[in-house]
């Protein structure tokens, strides 16, 4: 759908019709559309150049460009988001126990700002389930690789159970992690969600520190093989806390950060103050976290050996603006509010201008 006719269908159809009901619908129909055969050849159209193939976390990534957790929170349609080029697809958050999440209407837009407001609260069918359709999904990419065909990398994003209180946090995450690491390519501790409550608390480096140790020792039994860990933060930590999870990070040699979640900060928008009061609590995400999103990735950079990844999101929408992660130091960039204001053809653009940037010699 070429971008004139996504943003006409999104202007007179899916902005007055409820976000989260468009998402389903759109989901939906991708995987109709991919399961009748479109995939292939989507895939023509879509499929990242071989040039943009990207080193990372000891695997070939397709591209540096990949599709941020929550978009598909129980892995149903890893493939079908795949082909429409992203790189890489984060699943989750998936917690141990399943949970209904937040009543709705929990997800909000401001046009205006190009942004969302959220408070899904990790709605998820849990742990056991999406493990079970992770190994479908593993076996369908084991068989593109085979056939030399676009197969994307797969990161699970995991949280917190909400009803688990604080204290049994650990052990929360340890089931999620022994279920879901042996079906992921990398593993995310989400603990920057600011939708479940006190979930923010365990970016503390002395809960963080046994948290991650004790999920990194499980996953890796449980796999069998080193699955890369990475812990995903919020734009909202104070400079010196970023500087602590980087220092922790390093300490006990994981593999990476993922730079930011989304922020409980309304500073910045333009939308009218009334709508945005009226939208509620939740986390923002869109173009308005550019700033802090680029900082922490700037300081996360400049503290963290080279060895260790940062992948870098917040805001970005433009081939330009991934490319400036990138020359900032980032290792990978993923989005997800963009996709919803861009339509479907959002990676593929984005694709196609990192290879032009390339040929232009500015990336
Ligand atoms: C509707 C929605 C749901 C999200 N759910 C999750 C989630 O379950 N886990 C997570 O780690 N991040 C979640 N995020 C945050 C995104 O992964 C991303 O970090 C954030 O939106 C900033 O990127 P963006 O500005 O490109 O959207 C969600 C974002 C949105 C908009």
């Amino acid at each position: 759908m070429p971008v004139p006719v996504y943003k006409s269908v999104f202007r007179h159809v899916f902005s007055r019709m409820d976000p989260e009901q468009v998402h389903h619908g759109v989901v939906t129909g991708l995987r109709i559309a991919h399961r009748c055969g479109a995939g292939v050849l989507l895939e023509k159209l879509t499929a990242p150049d071989p040039a943009l193939r990207t080193q990372a976390l000891g695997m070939t990534f397709p591209s540096p460009f990949g599709l941020a957790a929550g978009f598909d929170k129980g892995a149903w349609s890893v493939l079908p988001l795949a082909a429409l080029g992203f790189g890489h697809v984060e699943i989750g958050t998936v917690t141990a126990q399943a949970q209904p999440g937040n009543p709705t209407p929990r997800l909000v837009r401001l046009v205006k700002d190009r942004a969302l407001i959220n408070r899904m609260g990790f709605n998820n069918d849990g742990a056991a389930r999406v493990r079970r359709r992770l190994e479908r999904t593993t076996r369908r990419i084991a068989r593109l690789k085979r056939a030399g065909r676009h197969a994307p990398v797969v990161g699970v994003n995991i949280g917190k159970t909400k009803i688990v209180p604080l204290e049994g946090a650990v052990d929360d995450y340890l089931r999620s992690a022994s279920m879901l690491a042996p079906v992921a390519d990398y593993l995310v501790v989400n603990v920057s969600s600011p939708n479940t409550p006190g979930l923010r608390q365990l970016q503390d480096i002395e809960a963080l520190r046994p948290l991650l140790r004790a999920v990194g020792d499980e996953a890796d039994a449980a796999a069998g093989r080193h699955v890369p860990l990475l812990v995903k933060i919020s734009p909202d930590l104070a400079d010196s806390d970023v500087d602590a999870v980087a220092d922790l990070v390093s300490e006990m040699h994981l593999d990476g950060i993922i730079a930011t979640n989304t922020t409980v900060s309304r500073q910045g928008l333009r939308s009218p103050a009334a709508e945005v009061s009226e939208a509620g609590a939740g986390g923002l995400s869109g173009p308005v976290l550019v700033e802090r999103s680029k900082e922490v990735l700037v300081r996360l950079r400049g503290r963290l050996p080279q060895e260790v990844a940062v992948i870098s999101v917040g805001g970005v929408v433009t081939a330009e603006e991934v490319a400036e992660r990138l020359r900032l130091g980032a290792t990978l960039v993923q989005g997800y509010t963009g996709f919803v204001y861009e339509g479907p053809l959002w990676a593929r653009r984005v694709n196609a201008g990192l290879m032009e940037l390339r040929r232009m010699s500015l990336v």
